[in-house]
């Protein structure tokens, strides 16, 4: 599992995340970075606008990567680069092999820097090692693969687990003590998973029971849900006091088979990543919270750190960078963490609607309609 290098909390983290993204733009538009001039071409940086970003993300059955990650990515690459650069992206369908295969294709192609999310840290580490030895960069996103990474940039996943961790206990108010709850962990491939269950046991652990815990095989909605299943008949509905989901994915599973189990009133679950459908199930009252991670902040500073370090522009690389995290093979990996809040049916209109994340149009369709109107979503 990945460590964080610094003792700070999370609000000076915000603080730095924001000052720096601040600073490099404010240098760039100044045109002062690293001394080789701003955004023009012709300054001679290490490279001009016509560069190439390989992208590879892990897998499309949650809705985040083809939605906000890689059109994200892709329109930032064409704006920093006045549309001469392009993004190349491969998505691994959740399969290991599959995607150490997109990154060495990758890689004989030449591409001049390459953003992985890995599926798997461990197994795309010889990968990872063919890019440093190709002269290839590769920036991990949203999860730190093992090898020599140049940089890493996600959200602060061990406050994810604790923003989950903090809403059960809160949603079990004076019950919590003698409440029995299930945890539905991410899968042991992905770091971020390890966190997210660390942060969310850093605040349950000696506050509610946990009878039943899972780390869920591939991410996949349908072992969360089999797992579930399983969870219930061992321990009853009824005496199911809260589920702890890692994400929203795994949590619309967790609904399903408490719903086919026979719940009369869904009892509270967490999630993360803002689906559309958990934002819809939260204003339903269905889903008790999600984790709101502003992905154009993520995405958009990944697509900067990505065309700085080609372009050789150090300076705004170093304002981009100035957390630093350790993987199980390498220290002090230059990082940024971005901040995350949690998403309860109170602050929609605050976060995702604000951010244009999603419009009152899309969250309140014909089902959704009177539980809207009842928020005051309009
Ligand atoms: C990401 C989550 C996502 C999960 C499953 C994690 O690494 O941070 O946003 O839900 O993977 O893809």
């Amino acid at each position: 599992m990945n460590t964080r290098n610094t003792g700070k909390t999370a609000a000076r983290r915000t603080f730095l995340a924001l000052s720096a993204a601040a600073a490099a733009l404010s240098l760039s538009a100044c045109g002062v970075i690293d001394g080789v001039g701003s955004d023009d071409a012709s300054a001679t940086p290490k490279k001009g606008n016509d560069i190439t970003v390989g992208l590879l993300l892990p897998e499309k059955e949650n809705q985040r990567y083809e939605k906000f990650d890689y059109p994200i990515i892709k329109d930032q690459v064409g704006v920093l680069t006045k549309h001469q650069g392009k993004v190349v992206y491969a998505n691994a369908l959740q399969d290991a092999e599959r995607q150490s295969a997109q990154m060495e294709g990758m890689i004989h192609d030449k591409v001049d820097v390459i953003l992985l999310d890995a599926v798997d840290a461990k197994s795309i580490e010889p990968a990872v090692r063919k890019a440093k030895d190709a002269g290839i960069p590769v920036i991990a996103y949203d999860r730190l693969a093992r090898g020599p990474i140049d940089a890493y940039i996600s959200f602060d996943n061990e406050l994810v687990g604790q923003v989950q961790g903090r809403a059960v206990v809160e949603a079990l108010g004076t019950k919590a003590g003698t409440s029995k709850i299930v945890m539905m962990n991410g899968s042991k491939t992905d770091p971020n998973a390890g966190q997210f269950k660390e942060g969310a046991l850093s605040e349950l652990e000696n506050k509610v029971n946990i009878v039943k815990s899972f780390d869920t095989v591939d991410w996949k909605p349908e072992n969360a849900k089999r797992n579930m299943s399983q969870a219930i008949s061992e321990v009853g509905l009824d005496n199911i006091a809260a589920v702890y989901s890692a994400n929203d994915g795994m949590a619309g599973a967790v609904i399903d088979a408490l719903k086919e189990a026979g719940a009369g009133k869904i009892p509270p679950v967490t999630g993360q990543d803002a689906d559309l459908s958990a934002v819809q199930r939260i204003i339903a009252g269905q889903q008790y919270m999600s984790v709101y991670k502003p992905y154009p902040e993520e995405a958009t500073n990944a697509a900067e750190m990505a065309v700085a370090r080609v372009q050789g522009r150090s300076i705004e690389f170093d304002a981009l960078t100035r957390d630093s995290v350790d993987s199980p093979t390498h220290q002090k990996i230059p990082a940024m963490l971005v901040q995350v809040v949690a998403l309860t049916k109170d602050n929609i209109q605050e976060t995702v609607l604000k951010d244009s994340i999603y419009t009152v149009k899309e969250l309140c369709t014909a089902k959704y309609k009177a539980s809207c109107d009842h928020l005051g979503l309009e």
